[in-house]
């Protein structure tokens, strides 16, 4: 496992980190908590020292979950960046809204303390907000919940993670110099984040965290024109309707370039997302066992030669799933 630091942090992170939103279960209806804490503590014993979870994954089950298998590993310095939904529970932010009716101070501070139960520890490493539009990077609430809990060693560092397909809404809260990380969706499809954000980052020296690296499972090649899901799994409205077909031509194309380089799709996708030097890690979603093994694997320090990541280009998809 290779390390690269968060931005202008001390903390220096695996690049593949443990994605876990899936093992909180409810919207990844195919969860199971046993192979998921085996998936964790796979990852841990191969080097993987960063988790990225959130309260409300599970309401609050994914951070339990972490909670147990951090204190199985006591003597590892293991980093996590959990999250703070918004209190109205709008995904994403919406335009124009309050953020006293989305992240009002004493409503941070608090769901920071309940993470901090959650895990089972004093201090957070990363705390973000769940949801990010950038109307609010002037406001107080966050400013003075930011300050308080920093200052009672709640937590190291913040960061907010941003709205899906929309990576430049997070360019003036970058400015104010106040977080230290951003999550964003980054990946084969979405190349998004290279015109803006990632040169703003690499200049303001703020870590990114790649989060959906597999398109919610498409960009591993899983997707078949008769995959299915459980009806309260989100994944069958994200790849829903003629959606399945559309992806399985896309990945169709993809498949002609695996090779030597790369020899699955989940290779060549990690790779793609670790080829870009603004990237601190990446935090692919993985609750089984195999699938943990075969992302570490990934990072072992080889770039994508110049051809091949000129091809991937080629590849870039704009749309939105999550609406
Ligand atoms: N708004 C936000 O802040 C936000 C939103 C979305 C995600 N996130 C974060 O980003 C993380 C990653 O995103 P995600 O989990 O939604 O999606 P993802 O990483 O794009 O895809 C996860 C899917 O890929 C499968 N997979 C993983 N490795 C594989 C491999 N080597 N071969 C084949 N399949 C493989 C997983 O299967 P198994 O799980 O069955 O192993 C799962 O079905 C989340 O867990 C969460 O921490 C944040």
């Amino acid at each position: 496992m290779h390390y690269r630091r968060l931005g202008r942090t001390e903390l220096q992170l695996s690049e593949i980190g443990f994605g876990a939103w899936g093992i909180g279960g409810h919207l990844w209806q195919d969860s199971n908590d046993d192979e998921s804490l085996q998936a964790l503590h796979r990852a841990i014993d191969l080097g993987v020292n960063f988790i990225d979870t959130a309260a409300a994954y599970g309401e609050g089950h994914s951070e339990q979950l972490i909670g147990k298998v951090l204190k199985s590993h006591h003597d590892k310095r293991i980093c996590v960046a959990t999250k703070v939904n918004p209190k109205n529970y709008v995904w994403p932010a919406q335009k124009g809204s309050d953020i006293r009716d989305v992240f009002p101070r004493n409503y941070i501070i608090e769901r920071t303390e309940q993470s901090l139960k959650n895990l089972g520890v004093e201090r957070i490493d990363l705390q973000q907000l769940h949801v990010w539009n950038d109307e609010w990077a002037g406001a107080d609430e966050w400013h003075s919940a930011f300050e308080k809990l920093r200052r009672e060693g709640k937590v190291w560092h913040f960061g907010i993670s941003v709205t899906e397909h929309d990576p430049d809404d997070s360019l003036k809260m970058i400015d104010t110099g106040e977080i230290d990380a951003v999550q964003v969706i980054y990946n084969i499809f979405d190349q998004s984040p290279e015109s803006a954000l990632f040169p703003k980052c690499q200049q303001k020296h703020v870590g990114v965290i790649v989060r959906v690296p597999f398109d919610e499972g498409s960009l591993t090649g899983a997707i078949t024109g008769q995959t299915t899901f459980p009806p309260e799994d989100f994944r069958t409205h994200y790849f829903g309707g003629d959606r399945k077909t559309q992806v399985v031509d896309r990945i169709d194309k993809l498949r002609a370039l695996l090779d030597g380089e790369a020899r699955t799709l989940s290779e060549l996708a990690l790779r793609f997302t670790l080829n870009h030097p603004a990237v601190s890690t990446v935090i692919p979603g993985m609750r089984k066992t195999r699938n943990v093994e075969a992302n570490c694997s990934v990072s072992d320090g080889r770039k994508l030669s110049p051809e091949l990541a000129t091809a991937l280009k080629q590849h870039a998809w704009q749309r939105n799933f999550y609406r």
